[in-house]
């Protein structure tokens, strides 16, 4: 298993390119089941979690391969509709494949997902978006198993809002679902996440009819057949936070390319108010695509403590309060971090605290005591957010720290000790066996 080891206290200053985003990626690629044309899909990332979804697909049917620089898809079997337990339980957003495979094929089975390392995580909001499109659904063995009566579902008005909010995957799979059902399905309390409104972008150019995705009210007029459609997958908002608080945990200066500025709003108004400044470098221009900004993130040499709630977008991002609460482990205060969407996301904290952070838990809240240094330890966390905090948390602190089980990381940042070394950052992948 691998591990990173991290000589702290290196300033970051270089360029860093911000990659096609994960979340967006995963439900893109199971819209293939939606049609029996190819769809090309550019900028997907090289990532675990893609792998997981690529095995997954193939076999539900679905050929993939790489060419001309993007990724090709095409359902070209679909009479195997059995989503595994074996790779389920590698990766949730396998549940993407529920929606598309029910409203395409009539039938789909899936194992049902488990708890993972930051919480329960239910699915009874996809299972009650689909039971509204007339789907049948049975529990057995494990497996979610879906039926569509007549092979076709019916549009309706569903109420999609839970306890935490909205859920991402389960719009992802509502909408698809809607997209071939008979009439008009309107989501009410839909997530507003841009990965949403990317993958409303695709199934539209495959010959979906959708409005107000991005809102919380979508409608889908259903049709009889979805066609191919070749799309770029937007940059990812989580990568571009993550190497934002890179920079400023280190006092250094990265300028970010491709940066989707436009939907990380609440991040960099908090990253502001702590003293941390993301300048778009070529202000004004007005055919600069808001998703795709160059900007320099520097800090103040003393970051100031701020209160900070996570919230569906366009609030603050539970994907980010970890790498946040490393950052803020270093300002001069004590600062408040509320987890509103996964609320025992906190894997981190007790790691911190094990780099000399100060923090105080009590429920879904951490007090975060800034102390003047971090000390290098070894540390480990299950959660893909919860290891990228402990990176950056290593690059400031003084002497070494190793993070283990960096598969964990591997989800969802491709080469990440690559681009931080590029950068200055002093990280070597080390593979613990040869150790
Ligand atoms: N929820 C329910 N019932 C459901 C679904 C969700 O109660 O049927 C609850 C969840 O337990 C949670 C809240 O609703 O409290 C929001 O969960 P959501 O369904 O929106 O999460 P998700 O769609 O499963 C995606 C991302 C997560 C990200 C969340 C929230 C992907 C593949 N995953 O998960 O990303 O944290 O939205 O923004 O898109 C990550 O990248 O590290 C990650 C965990």
């Amino acid at each position: 298993m691998d591990t990173f080891v991290i000589e702290g206290g290196r300033r970051l200053d270089g360029t860093i390119r911000i990659n096609g985003s994960k979340n967006a990626a995963l439900p893109l690629m199971a819209a293939a089941l939606l049609s029996d044309q190819p769809l090309t899909l550019r900028g997907v990332p090289d990532l675990a979690d893609i792998r997981n979804m690529r095995r997954l697909l193939a076999e539900l049917g679905v050929e993939i391969g790489d060419n001309d620089g993007g990724m090709r898809l095409h359902a070209v079997d679909e009479s195997e509709s059995h989503a595994r337990y074996d790779i389920v339980r590698t990766m949730r957003a396998s549940i993407c494949a529920l929606g598309p495979m029910l409203a395409r094929r009539g039938a789909a089975r899936v194992s049902m997902p488990g708890g993972c390392a930051i919480g329960d995580r239910p699915v009874d909001l996809h299972l009650r978006g689909l039971v509204a499109l007339g789907a049948h659904i049975e529990l057995e063995g494990g497996d979610i198993i879906a039926k569509a009566p007549g092979g076709r579902l019916k549009g309706d008005t569903i109420f999609l809002g839970g306890a935490f909010g909205s859920t991402v995957l389960g719009t992802a799979n509502v909408m698809s679902a809607a997209t071939l059902a008979e009439g008009t399905t309107v989501i009410e309390s839909a997530a507003c996440e841009p990965e949403i409104v990317d993958l409303a972008r695709l199934l539209t150019a495959m010959g979906a009819q959708i409005e107000g995705a991005g809102s919380p009210r979508i409608t889908i007029r259903g049709v009889e057949s979805l066609g191919g459609a070749d799309h770029t997958v937007i940059p990812d908002r989580i990568e571009a936070a993550t190497y934002m608080c890179a920079a400023a945990i280190t006092n250094g200066s990265l300028v970010l390319e491709d940066c989707p500025l436009d939907c990380l709003l609440a991040v960099t108004d908090r990253l502001e108010a702590a003293g941390v400044h993301v300048d778009p470098l070529e202000p004004g221009a007005p055919e600069a695509d808001p998703m795709r900004r160059r900007v320099r993130v520097t800090a103040e040499r003393v970051l100031r403590p701020i209160e900070v709630t996570t919230q569906p977008h366009p609030g603050f991002p539970t994907d980010v309060q970890a790498q946040l609460m490393a950052l803020l482990c270093l300002a001069d205060g004590n600062s408040v971090v509320t987890e509103k969407i996964f609320p025992e996301r906190f894997l981190h904290v007790a790691e911190l605290s094990r780099m000399g952070a100060r923090l105080f838990r009590v429920g879904n809240t951490v007090v975060v005591s800034g102390v003047r240094t971090l000390k290098g330890a070894p540390v480990m966390a299950s959660d893909l957010r919860a290891s990228a905090g402990l990176v950056l948390a290593g690059l400031a602190a003084e002497g070494t720290t190793v993070v283990n089980r960096v598969y964990h990381l591997d989800r969802g940042y491709e080469k990440m000790e690559e681009r931080l070394a590029a950068a200055g950052a002093t990280i070597t992948r080390v593979d613990d066996r040869a150790a």
